[in-house]
């Protein structure tokens, strides 16, 4: 029978001269192999007379180990970093056998490569199904389809091509064949570089596969690849890909890239899979975006631009915003224009979407840190499609009765145009003419009065903080009065501190510490639904922090009281009031401080008070904040978490962090508060089946070269 190489014109032996290949690979008679000897250079009969000796074997033998088999970890690094295509010596080919003993055993497999002889050619891949890494050579091939018999992939046995995309391709390996005997090329024939993981990780987004997203992130992690790079790739596809905008996968990527740092590699790794699964099942079976184009060159500035965008948000025209966005992107605007424009035109109605429409803003600007410049307008546009129907709370009878939360954030508003003077009344949001707030209140003409049957919630005693001028900087009074049962207070308050100069930013991280609070004291009794509730309102509270340091714009302090209604409304989710945990508790449970402990508490479901008072005692104890964050990192992303718990984690490291630069008394409650509040939350929330951060595990071990198919 004669047998030759499936590919005898390509991957010849660099170490032989072409003649000499070409001559070798149509051997398999002795004829024609005493041809390819004689034709040789007598280097090349020299080299490849050599590289049957034990030393050439050895050389070999060494260089495949590292490359082929088992150290897969080192050899993604290498894979991506090497040439691919060096001028490899035939004597660095592996040896696989005689032709005979291929043609007598059957598949033969040296080096992690097995090679096939099938319809009188032979076919060499690497042994180990890219799917699960299964053994190939326990496969069948027919009809020159190589088939895994562990999840039954499919690939080409010739070039290793899959026809299972899930699967993905096997590496392929040239075949020659010199005097009978068969060597294979230990480098594939079609190298996995780093261009070839960053497509391979699109493919897997497009095609919404976690197992090819997870692999590929883990070959890009570990060949050094930065976070923030392998984002991108996700952050720019959902942007292109998803009709309906940026959503929560977007943002589940954005709020784990903003506190990668605090994980170790492994972290860094599910926290990439987690998000880039998330953007990918977000896009899955949903149309492409189609972006629109800038209106053709305008003589008309950016104020007149900011005000037509505004309008269009406005009445819901999403067309009209996107088009006036990307005109304003390739103009001359700021930055800051931009985000004020955008910040402003979502804080004209009262907490968007149960505060979703400001979250996302707010991730979508921060991830734009992460990406390269020219994906700005795609990113910032992906916001519009949200912007065509949001929930607009003040017309929720909710925020209307029994109490009426509405008419007195309008008088507020009025009250800080009055006094700061710097709210344009053209834009103010209520109580002129021509404002687009004003137009949709309509129903709600800014009277406290206006809506029948609702008790007035103006100040019925006068707000403590204001009646004593050292307690404008109080931050535990202002804390007290966010968290305290009179809304009229809390809204007067808030506009004593504007308009006599509190900072915004300072102020709206005190909301955020009051909203953590209500989630530290939020009872257990409750129904388990309204966490989201307690959720919604802290994540908020941190995104208009967030977007308040970079805005300038007096009308973006408007989601200052919006927020702050939240918290007023979250009060009875704190009745009872859950106890904060001492420590001595701790002691007395047996808790120490190693932090398997509390990844072992929350292996079991509703640990909430019990993971909350290990963490307390795990605080009050000094222990170190890094290992414990990462901790509850992990805490996180072994679970098939859903978005709510992406965002909690994130808006307490994030908030904390801005604490841990405070010099003020009140900065040590406020940490331990931030960390108790993501504790209590997560442990609520564990433990899930964890089907997805298993795929992420899979994908690490198959790198590692561990063999699951033998456990
Ligand atoms: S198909 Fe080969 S391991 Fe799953």
């Amino acid at each position: 029978m004669s047998i030759r190489p499936a590919d005898s014109t390509s991957n010849p032996p660099p170490g032989s001269t072409s003649e000499a290949t070409s001559e070798a690979t149509s051997e398999a008679t002795s004829e024609a192999t005493s041809e390819a000897t004689s034709e040789a250079t007598s280097e090349a009969t020299s080299e490849v007379s050599s590289e049957v000796s034990s030393e050439v074997s050895s050389e070999v033998s060494s260089e495949v180990s590292s490359e082929v088999s088992s150290e897969v970890s080192s050899e993604v690094s290498s894979e991506v970093s090497s040439n691919p295509t060096p001028n490899l010596d035939i004597r660095e080919w592996i040896r696989i056998g005689t032709l005979e003993e291929i043609d007598k055993n059957g598949p033969m497999v040296v080096k992690g490569i097995v090679v096939f002889q099938h319809e009188g050619s032979l076919y060499a891949v690497e042994n180990r199904c890219p799917h699960m890494g299964f053994p190939l050579h326990l496969g069948s091939v027919c009809d020159g389809v190589l088939t895994c018999h562990w999840h039954h992939a499919r690939f080409d046995v010739c070039s290793g091509g899959t026809l299972d995309p899930w699967a993905d391709d096997v590496p392929a390996h040239a075949i020659a064949v010199q005097n009978g005997i068969v060597y294979a090329n230990p480098r594939p024939k079609q190298p996995k570089n780093l261009d070839w993981h960053l497509h391979r990780l699109r493919e897997g987004l497009e095609q919404n596969l976690s197992l090819i997203i997870a692999k590929s992130v883990v070959a890009l992690v570990n060949a050094g690849v930065a976070p923030a790079r392998i984002a991108e790739v996700g952050i720019d596809f959902g942007t292109s890909e998803r009709s309906a905008g940026w959503g929560p996968g977007l943002t589940i990527l954005a709020a784990n890239l903003n506190v990668i740092a605090k994980l170790d590699t492994y972290g860094q790794i599910l926290a990439l899979v987690q998000g880039l699964v998330h953007v990918a099942r977000d896009s899955a079976g949903r149309p492409k975006r189609h972006m629109l184009q800038p209106l053709p060159a305008t003589e008309f500035g950016t104020p007149r631009l900011q005000e037509w965008y505004r309008r269009s948000v406005e009445v819901r025209d999403i067309d009209g915003a996107e088009r006036v966005l990307l005109t304003v992107l390739g103009g001359d605007a700021s930055d800051a224009d931009v985000a004020d424009m955008m910040i402003v035109a979502v804080t004209d109605h009262f907490y968007l979407d149960g505060g979703h429409t400001l979250d996302f803003h707010n991730k979508a600007f921060e991830a734009l840190a992460a990406i390269r410049p020219e994906l700005r307008p795609q990113v910032l546009s992906s916001l519009i499609p949200g912007l065509g129907n949001p929930t607009r709370s003040e017309e929720l009878q909710n925020w209307q009765t029994p109490v009426d939360l509405v008419s007195p954030l309008f008088a507020a508003f009025r009250e800080l145009e009055n006094q700061l003077g710097r709210i344009s009344p053209a834009t103010l949001a209520s109580g002129t003419s021509d404002s687009p707030t004003d137009r949709n209140a309509s129903s709600i003409d800014g009277s406290a009065s206006s809506i029948e049957g609702s008790a007035s919630i103006m100040p019925s005693q006068t707000s403590p903080l204001l009646t004593d001028r050292q307690t404008r900087t109080d931050a535990e009074k202002i804390v007290d009065v966010l968290l305290g049962d009179d809304p009229g207070v809390i809204v007067e308050t808030l506009t004593a501190l504007l308009t006599s100069g509190v900072d915004p930013v300072h102020l709206s991280g005190l909301v955020a510490l009051a909203a953590a609070k209500r989630i530290v004291h939020f009872h257990t009794q409750n129904d388990f639904g309204d966490w989201i509730a307690v959720l919604h309102t802290f994540t908020n509270a941190h995104a208009v922090h967030e977007r308040l340091k970079q805005s300038q714009n007096p009308l973006a302090t408007r989601a200052i009281y919006h927020v702050a209604m939240r918290i007023y409304r979250d009060r009875f989710l704190n009745i009872p009031s859950a106890a904060l945990p001492k420590s001595d508790a701790a002691d007395r449970a047996g808790y120490s401080t190693d932090l398997r402990q509390l990844l072992a508490l929350t292996d079991k479901q509703q640990q909430v008070a019990e993971a909350a008072t290990w963490v307390a005692h795990y605080i009050d104890t000094g222990q170190p904040m890094g290992p414990l964050w990462n901790t509850l990192g992990h805490l996180l992303l072994r679970e098939d978490a859903e978005f709510h718990s992406f965002q909690m984690l994130e808006a307490a490291i994030k908030e904390h962090e801005d604490w841990e630069k405070s010099t003020r008394s009140i900065a040590k409650d406020a940490m331990r508060t931030l960390v108790l509040a993501a504790t209590r939350y997560l442990a609520a929330h564990a433990p899930t089946a964890r089907e997805l951060p298993q795929v992420a595990r899979i994908a690490w071990r198959l790198a590692r070269g561990e063999k699951l198919f033998a456990e």
